[in-house]
């Protein structure tokens, strides 16, 4: 038996000063691949970052930069933080390379050929901090202003043409999936999690944007940029050359030996991600395992809360490996 792992971070929204819960993803991720490494696998360890979509096009119009600009800049201070917390990855993705935009659009049009894509009209919640489209029962108003019940972000209301993926079909194969696959999503409470939001049953999903351009064209239809989440599970294949299934890395790295996440991702990992394989005919992730939040008071960590710790001010007190240590 081939002795192969392979491990991925979630690719990082480089809008973000990197902070103490990316940290965490990271060196975790690391601590396997390194283990895994000296028991004699022979490892793969992806990171990256995750470039397009409509929050970073606003993130770099506030900053008043050009938008590559901003994200090659942005995505150098994720590349020097791998460098900084002595991570062993074995490649750094930007969505905003060649190789993965050929890849999405060719995963597009294996999507497309399978029937499961169509046009039409999204009328809906969109929260452009967290990019996920949501229904009516996950949004809340706190004070005048509607927000998602979970992340609290705010949404804003969308109505416009969309190319949509035929997810609903799918509804029964994942179910199966999860159930011939027990150890497919770890721990146990975010796989129950899973589990009853595909049984409330899925709605078609909404993956391509008109209303603004920063992102990976629609082949065909340069009006309308494929879904910033479509774009970005699918850094995960990319880096192994996919379409090209036939070389080396792609032949002794797919499937996933495990996607390491954070619990707030766990639907595109979990439903959405194994759902646009299915109907691409590729191989399930083995595992997709949702870790918690590095908690700052109350709240989860993050940016866009500017609650943020940031970890090369930690280093810069204790060291590196003491902050491993602490977080492994
Ligand atoms: O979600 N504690 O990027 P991201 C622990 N681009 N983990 C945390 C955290 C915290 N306080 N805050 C963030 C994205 N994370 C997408 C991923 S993958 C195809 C695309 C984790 O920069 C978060 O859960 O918002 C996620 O796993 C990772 O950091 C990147 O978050
Ligand atoms: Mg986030």
């Amino acid at each position: 038996m081939d002795k192969n792992f392979y491990i991925t971070t979630p690719i990082y929204y480089p809008s973000a000063k990197p902070h103490m819960g990316h940290a965490y993803s990271s060196i975790i991720a690391d601590f396997f691949a390194r283990f895994k490494k000296i028991d004699g696998y022979n490892v793969f360890f992806l990171t990256g970052t995750d470039e397009h979509g409509l929050k970073i096009q606003r993130a770099a119009e506030n900053n008043k930069k050009d938008t590559l600009k901003f994200c090659d800049e942005i995505s150098k201070t994720f590349k020097d933080l791998t460098k900084t917390l002595n991570l062993t990855n074995t490649d750094f993705i930007r969505t905003t390379e060649k190789r993965h935009k050929e890849s999405v659009q060719f995963l597009w049009n294996e999507l497309k050929k399978n029937d499961d894509i169509y046009l039409s009209k999204y009328s809906g919640w969109y929260s452009v901090s967290d990019e996920a489209f949501y229904n009516d029962d996950e949004i809340i108003e706190d004070n005048g202003i509607k927000i998602a019940k979970i992340s609290k972000s705010v949404v804003e209301w969308v109505n416009e043409e969309s190319f949509f993926f035929r997810l609903s079909k799918w509804e029964n194969k994942l179910l199966k999936y999860y159930e011939e696959n027990p150890d497919f999503i770890q721990p146990e409470s975010r796989k129950n999690e899973v589990i009853s939001f595909v049984k409330n049953g899925l709605k078609d999903l909404s993956v391509s944007r008109k209303s603004f351009s920063w992102g990976i064209k629609v082949p065909g239809n340069d009006n309308h940029v494929i879904y910033v989440w479509l774009d970005a599970l699918t850094n995960y294949i990319s880096a192994l050359n996919y379409p090209n299934i036939e070389n080396e890395l792609f032949k002794n790295f797919w499937p996933a030996s495990i996607h390491l996440i954070g619990k707030d991702i766990l639907r595109f990992h979990a439903v959405y991600w194994p759902a646009f394989l299915l109907a691409a005919n590729i191989k399930l992730p083995k595992r997709v395992y949702g870790h918690g939040w590095i908690l700052s008071g109350e709240e989860k960590m993050s940016k866009s809360k500017g609650n943020i710790l940031d970890p090369l001010d930690i280093i810069d007190i204790y060291g590196l490996d003491p902050l491993r240590y602490y977080l492994i």
